[in-house]
């Protein structure tokens, strides 16, 4: 018996990264697998490539119709969602006397808003089914505190942290746990858009703002996304029935709460 048998998982933002990572792990631990994305064609083929149970499906998350119409589609089409990843996320850099009225409302509108409604769609149809369900919010250490540089996707993941709290107290009274998880730095093409920037926005040559903050790890190293789904899998299991509202840190010991 696998630890997710029989399970459907709706993961926002999976065509790569993280949310790709957590989708092989949940079909090896005997889930199916909505790979939800804003690039259908790209979804389509990581769960192609994932194979039998891995499905894609398109979502702009700061949509409200595509939010419904994915939930919708989803319901339909598997009878039901029993676990939601909030994974889908942008990230950007500017002081704040850079910082643009665009880039501030573009990163709200896919961090704090796409979590939310998503959020508040799945739980509908949680809700209307009346089995329960897990919501996994994607948090992250710049929820912990601000970055000098940072501020405005700080501020989203605080938001998500917050957002987490409330909607697990909310929503655990119909047997819905609602929990995140707050990782590091993390390996892959959404750090190499932070290097770039960081490069850009501090003199630094390509690469070297990664490797300060590997080297500052407690760890020893840069987080892999496979370093998160082991959380992941636990929060969807029956494992953590008696866990709500709570954000977990799994970033090698780099923040303490
Ligand atoms: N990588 C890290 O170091 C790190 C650290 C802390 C937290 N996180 C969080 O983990 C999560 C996954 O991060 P990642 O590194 O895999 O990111 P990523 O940038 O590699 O992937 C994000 C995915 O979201 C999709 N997406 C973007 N906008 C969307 C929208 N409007 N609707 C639907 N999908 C959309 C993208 O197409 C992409 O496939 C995010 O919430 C991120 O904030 C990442």
């Amino acid at each position: 018996m696998k630890r997710l048998d029989g399970k459907l998982a709706l993961i926002t933002g999976a065509a790569r990264g993280i949310g790709l990572e957590f989708a092989a792990r949940y079909l090896e631990e005997g889930a199916q697998v909505v790979l939800g994305d804003i690039n259908l064609e790209a979804a389509e083929k990581a769960a192609a490539d994932l194979g039998t149970g891995a499905f894609a499906a398109h979502i702009d998350v700061t949509d409200q119709a595509s939010i419904e119409n994915c939930v919708n589609g989803v319901v339909a089409d598997h009878g039901g969602i029993d676990i939601l990843i909030n994974n889908a996320a942008l990230f950007d850099l500017a002081g704040i006397p850079d910082i643009t009225r665009a880039s501030f409302d573009k990163l709200f509108a896919v961090n704090v808003s796409g979590t939310l409604f998503t959020m508040q769609a799945v739980a509908r149809s949680m809700i209307t089914r009346g089995q329960g369900g897990r919501i996994i919010n994607m948090a992250s250490q710049a929820g912990r505190r601000g970055e000098a540089l940072v501020g405005v996707y700080c501020a989203t993941k605080a938001a998500v942290i917050s957002l987490t709290q409330s909607a697990g107290l909310n929503l655990i009274e119909h047997g819905i746990n609602v929990n995140a998880i707050a990782p590091g730095v993390v390996e892959g093409d959404h750090w190499e858009h932070v290097d770039a920037l960081f490069a850009k926005a501090e003199g630094l040559k390509p690469g070297e703002k990664k490797a300060a903050v590997g080297a500052a790890v407690p760890f020893g190293r840069m987080g892999r996304a496979d370093d998160l789904t082991g959380m992941a899998v636990f929060l969807a299991s029956t494992d953590a029935d008696y866990i709500v509202a709570q954000t977990y840190n799994v970033d090698g010991g780099n923040w303490m709460s």
